[in-house]
């Protein structure tokens, strides 16, 4: 595996490296890497020539000064990873070539869904996650971008900027991977204490709650029940939503057809923690 920091030599790596009709993928991620991330390496790797990932934890998306403190570092073993898992380079861009000083940040046109669920608690969050993805796109310019349906609003506020940025990557989202008693990985899982990482699988239950007794007609109460079981369990509820899962639109009456989503997000503690299931 390649492991290179300066862009004009990841662009250099590339170029050599291009086959006429060969495939790039690309998975980019913060680091502190799990089974899940490496999920989207392997999905990456069956389908492409070259794989690429990136590790870069971005400032600009973090509107919590104290949760971009505290992000877990483990590049050692995030290395090892991913060799293990045949990526072929590894990019670890520098935060003044990303961000050059004195550069305008761009703003996205994304609508609605930058200002729902995580929009509504984390504000400049996805504008943040555009500005990244968007300028790590255009150095790797990859074929296929993998990201993982954990975070769902992301996977669809990122398909948005490509569309409104003229992008002709195509995206393909992963499953969730999991710890055995369905706690979604996260890299903020690191942060759990051994009582606190017992009481974080709460927030799969309640979604699980969700699924196992949806029913036609109204969802109100099934989203009450869930907030109040978390809140039982000690967790502070940013929110539950029951969800159309192709514009993330709150349902309260399912029409029994409609693609729905459960999508929470909860703090224990002082950690934040964000799962969805599909419901139907
Ligand atoms: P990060 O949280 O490191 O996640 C990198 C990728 O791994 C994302 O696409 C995320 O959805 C996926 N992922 C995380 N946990 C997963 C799990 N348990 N199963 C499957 N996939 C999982 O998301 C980001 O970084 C950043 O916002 C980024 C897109 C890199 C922009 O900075």
């Amino acid at each position: 595996m390649i492991i290179i920091k300066h862009i004009e030599a990841v662009k250099k790596i590339l170029s050599l490296r291009y086959k006429p009709g060969g495939s790039t993928g690309f998975v980019p991620t913060m680091g502190a890497l799990h089974k899940g991330h490496i999920s989207l390496l392997e999905i990456c790797k069956a389908a492409n020539d070259f794989c690429v990932a990136s590790i870069f934890i971005n400032p600009t998306q973090f509107n919590n000064p104290a949760d971009f403190e505290k992000y877990p570092v483990t590049l050692e073993k995030d290395i090892e990873m991913l060799e293990a898992a045949g990526c072929d380079l590894l990019f670890l861009p520098l935060k003044e070539e990303i961000y050059p000083a004195g550069e305008t940040p761009v703003h996205y046109e994304l609508g609605y869904l930058e200002d729902i669920l995580e929009g509504t608690y984390r504000p400049g969050h996805f504008q943040g996650v555009c500005q990244v993805v968007d300028k790590l796109l255009r150095i790797v310019k990859p074929s296929t971008l993998y990201l993982g349906s954990k975070d769902y609003q992301q996977c669809m506020v990122i398909q948005k900027m490509i569309e409104v940025s003229g992008n002709k990557v195509s995206l393909q989202l992963c499953p969730t991977v999991r710890e055995p008693d369905g706690l979604a990985m996260s890299s903020r899982n690191l942060r759990l204490d051994t009582i606190e990482r017992k009481h974080a699988t709460a927030i799969i239950q309640a979604l699980k709650h969700i699924k196992n007794n949806l029913t036609k007609g109204q969802t109100d109460s099934l989203t009450t029940e869930a907030v109040d079981e978390l809140k039982h369990q000690g967790f502070k509820v940013d929110y539950i939503s029951i969800a159309d899962a192709s514009t993330l639109l709150p349902v309260s009456a399912w029409d029994g057809n409609s693609r729905l989503i459960a999508l929470a997000a909860a703090y224990l503690n002082d950690i934040r923690l964000i799962d969805n299931i599909e419901l139907n």
